[in-house]
């Protein structure tokens, strides 16, 4: 299985990512983990990306396309599977991932969308604030990284429904029931993605499926 994440942050990219890893027995591949273990290290690349993970903002394409080629080869050794969580973040990152996965046989099959409201994202991200320290979840910041989102990374979501490949999931509810409907969702696209080419599939919405996975609402 091999899938990708377009979700804003406090989705749930990182705690899903961890589920379909687990689950599909493949490597979870996120971009901000890398990169903050670059900052932790004080690497060169660490130093040189610091101010962009503080600030908000995006990194430059090249340097995380770099070190996603990196860990796809690595996947590769591992048999091909792999969750990316955190790229691509814009139509150009989306376009050279594409063709990076085309040079190493490892096209996604999967573009997994977690859709949330803005006001729930900033009350959880706050409310990690608390336990944890990312220097990117102050208030100000976290409502860029927000605009952010919308701006340049929401629009991809579009790309990768006209691709046949994309799978959108309520990210409102409880973690537990937005990892089983991802499961859900996943598993039954396994045996899709063996027999229906991506140009005769359709995008799967899920957003309304909330008694099916046990919920009131
Ligand atoms: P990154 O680390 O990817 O951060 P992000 O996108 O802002 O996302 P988060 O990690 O904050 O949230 P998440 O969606 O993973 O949610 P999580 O599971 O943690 O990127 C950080 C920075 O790195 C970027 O700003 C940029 O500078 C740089 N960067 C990274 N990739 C890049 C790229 N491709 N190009 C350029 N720059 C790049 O959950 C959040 C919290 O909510 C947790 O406390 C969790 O327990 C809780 N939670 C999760 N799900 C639920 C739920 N269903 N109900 C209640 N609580 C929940």
């Amino acid at each position: 299985m091999r899938v990708l994440m377009v979700a804003p942050p406090g989705a749930g990219k990182g705690t899903q990512g961890a589920v379909i890893a687990a689950h599909f027995d493949i490597p979870h591949i996120a971009t901000g983990d890398l990169l903050r273990e670059h900052v932790a290290r004080q690497t060169e690349l660490g130093r040189a990306v610091q101010h962009h993970l503080d600030r908000g903002e995006l990194v430059p394409d090249e340097i995380v396309l770099d070190i996603v080629r990196d860990a796809f080869e690595q996947a590769r050794r591992r048999g091909g599977g792999y969750v990316l969580d955190g790229m691509p973040r814009n139509l150009a990152q989306a376009r050279a991932l594409y063709q990076i996965g085309l040079d190493l046989g490892m096209t996604a099959n999967v573009a997994l969308h977690l859709r949330a409201d803005d006001d729930e994202l900033v009350r959880r991200l706050l409310a990690r604030a608390a336990l944890e320290h990312r220097a990117d979840d102050t208030e100000p910041v976290i409502r860029k990284r927000l605009a952010l989102y919308h701006e340049v990374t929401h629009p991809i979501v579009a790309w990768y429904a006209e691709r046949g490949i994309l799978v959108t999931v309520d990210a409102m509810r409880p973690v537990e029931r937005v990892g089983r409907q991802i499961l859900t969702a996943l598993e039954a696209m396994r045996s899709l993605v063996d027999h229906v080419p991506e140009s005769a599939r359709r995008p799967i919405d899920l957003t309304g499926l909330g008694a099916a996975f046990g919920s009131a609402d």
